[in-house]
């Protein structure tokens, strides 16, 4: 086997998806922790004083206790390499964890024990099933009052229409949690002072159970039994996507959070083929690929920068090397790769498929840029949503607005916001998913650029990409009628691509029937 291909099989690329509060960064902990990525837990997100991370750079970030930028920690566990990208909770922020979730390839979904099945988790399971994502999940605060476990069990099975295979299941809850029985390993995993201790058993029949856990035994053998129905777990249903193994744990007590990652490194799908504009990529060619999900400024306030993270599709990445960003032609030169470990980042030799590297450079990378070792090739798949909240940018000083341009054209090469150029040639409009973001837009802008501005209310309530619906000449003349209809409400966005506003959904559904030979996309795939 090639080395590609052995180092690509090590690699296990995943997010954590969850919502808010449900335990992720506890868990992140955790995991980096059993990792040997850092030596105390609490380093990702200590209280008060020390409740500061490293993408906790922005004051925006500090005031409101979130963070808002995307992160990726690489560690070893097991022989295997996992790449862990980190997604922001906040819902404002759900175009960033979209966009993160096309560059990996399993996840974990993170259920709080007490609530089950809640908004934000629905909404990134619906983005991991889209994309066939497979999922292992994690049902956490087992130490806390939680609900049955069975109900917990049929609530994911029926709301995510999504086959569940308990791998553990937990012996009590609350006060009275005092650990797991593993399916698989006929292993009672129990919570003790120091941590985790493992007891082997023949089986739930074993009278050690008895004397190991008194009262509760009895309750463990009857709720287990029941557990039985569920089907055994199979992974090819897992890898499509259509059947998750289930463990129970307690992030805060460290419990569990081994057999999940023990799950991770025996199930979780290695770095796989991916669909290019002009064909199928394996992982262990020897060319590389890659495409960039994510830019992230300022990840060091010492050096103010831009990184673009460039997961890796196939091939080996060597320190030096240089690559085609293929929508440009432009040759980029990698002299400095980061990986990105829990505290510091390190400059990479080599990297392989699956890993996710970064790359410093001054705004020529934008968010779904394929880099090639020239080959002429564009990874799919980057979304882009059409946004709901679209505001007009005021300028204080209109001395500035060529140091406007540069900046909404760099923040919207990050990914910050959407911007749109009226065909009118009024002042530029900007899209977002919630409030929150336009915040940070503004002052960013008023930190690195100096630019004070204002937004101002639009009466437009959506938007869409509009495209002939064939590639012939009639539909594309179409467009351009279409385009001169109203050009106060029409705008191309950063890629020159025209959108049409609208205010109501009425007047989009009339546009639609109007003209049937547009296409008109809440999504597009950026290339
Ligand atoms: P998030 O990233 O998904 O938003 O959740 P986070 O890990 O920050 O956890 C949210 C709250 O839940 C935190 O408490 C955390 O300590 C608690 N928590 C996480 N896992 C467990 C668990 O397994 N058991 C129990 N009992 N609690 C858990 P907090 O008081 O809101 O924050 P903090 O002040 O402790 O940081």
């Amino acid at each position: 086997m090639s080395e590609t291909a052995t180092e690509a099989r090590r690699r296990r690329t995943f997010a954590i998806i969850a919502h808010p509060d449900a335990g992720k960064t506890t868990l992140t902990e955790q995991l980096l922790l059993l990792g040997g990525a850092i030596q105390i837990a609490g380093a990702v997100r200590a209280k008060g004083e020390r409740r500061r991370t490293r993408s906790d750079w922005m004051k925006i970030e500090q005031d409101r206790g979130i963070s808002v930028a995307t992160s990726v920690m690489t560690f070893e566990y097991a022989g295997q390499v996992f790449n862990l990208l980190d997604t922001p909770g906040h819902e404002d922020f759900s175009e960033d964890t979209y966009r993160t979730l096309s560059a990996v390839d399993a996840a974990v979904m993170v259920i709080d024990a007490a609530k089950g099945i809640e908004a934000q988790t629905r909404k990134l399971f619906e983005v991991c099933r889209m994309r066939d994502i497979p999922i292992v999940t994690f049902i956490n605060k087992m130490d806390r009052e939680a609900r049955e476990p069975l109900e917990l069990l049929d609530e994911i099975e029926k709301t995510l229409a999504l086959d569940v295979t308990p791998a553990t299941w937990p012996i009590g809850s609350g006060r009275q949690f005092a650990g797991v029985y593993d399916m698989a390993h006929s292993t009672l995993r129990l919570l003790g002072e120091g941590g985790e201790r493992d007891e082997p058993v023949s089986g739930l029949d074993d009278p050690r159970i008895d004397s190991l856990l008194g009262e509760q035994a009895d309750v463990l053998r009857e709720s287990a039994e029941i557990a039985a129905v569920y089907p055994e777990f199979e992974l090819g249903s897992f890898r499509e996507g259509h059947l998750t193994p289930i463990y129970f744990g307690s992030a805060l007590r460290g419990f569990g959070v081994k057999h999940l990652l023990d799950g991770l490194a025996n199930f979780a799908p290695p770095p796989s083929s991916r669909r290019a504009d002009t064909r199928t990529v394996e992982p262990e060619e020897e060319k590389l690929s890659g495409f960039v999900f994510k830019i992230q400024a300022n990840t060091d306030l010492n050096h103010r920068d831009r990184v673009a993270f460039l997961r890796i599709c196939s091939g080996r990445l060597r320190k030096g090397a240089r690559l085609k960003q293929v929508r440009t032609g432009k040759s980029i030169p990698v002299n400095a790769p980061l990986f990105f470990f829990a505290k510091e980042r390190q400059v990479a030799e080599e990297a392989w498929p699956g890993d996710v590297v970064g790359i410093a450079n001054h705004g020529v990378l934008r968010i779904g840029d394929t880099l090639t070792d020239g080959e002429e090739l564009n990874f799919r798949g980057v979304p882009s949503f059409a946004p709901e909240i679209l505001r007009r940018v005021r300028l204080d000083d209109p001395m500035l607005a060529k140091k406007l341009r540069k900046a909404l054209d760099q923040l919207a090469d990050e990914g910050v916001v959407q911007v749109f150029r009226p065909l009118d040639g009024s002042q530029p409009v900007v899209g977002v998913v919630g409030q929150l973001q336009l915040d940070v837009l503004s002052s960013r802008i008023q930190a690195e650029y100096g630019v004070q501005i204002t937004f101002e209310n639009t009466s437009w309530s959506t938007m869409r990409w509009v495209a002939p619906k064939e590639d012939g000449p009639q539909d594309r003349a179409a467009l351009d009628r279409f385009l001169r209809t109203a050009p106060s409400q029409m705008a191309e966005d950063h890629d020159n691509q025209p959108v049409a506003f609208f205010t109501s959904d009425w007047g989009r559904k009339r546009s639609e029937d109007e003209w049937p030979m547009l296409r008109f996309l809440a999504l597009r795939e950026q290339h």
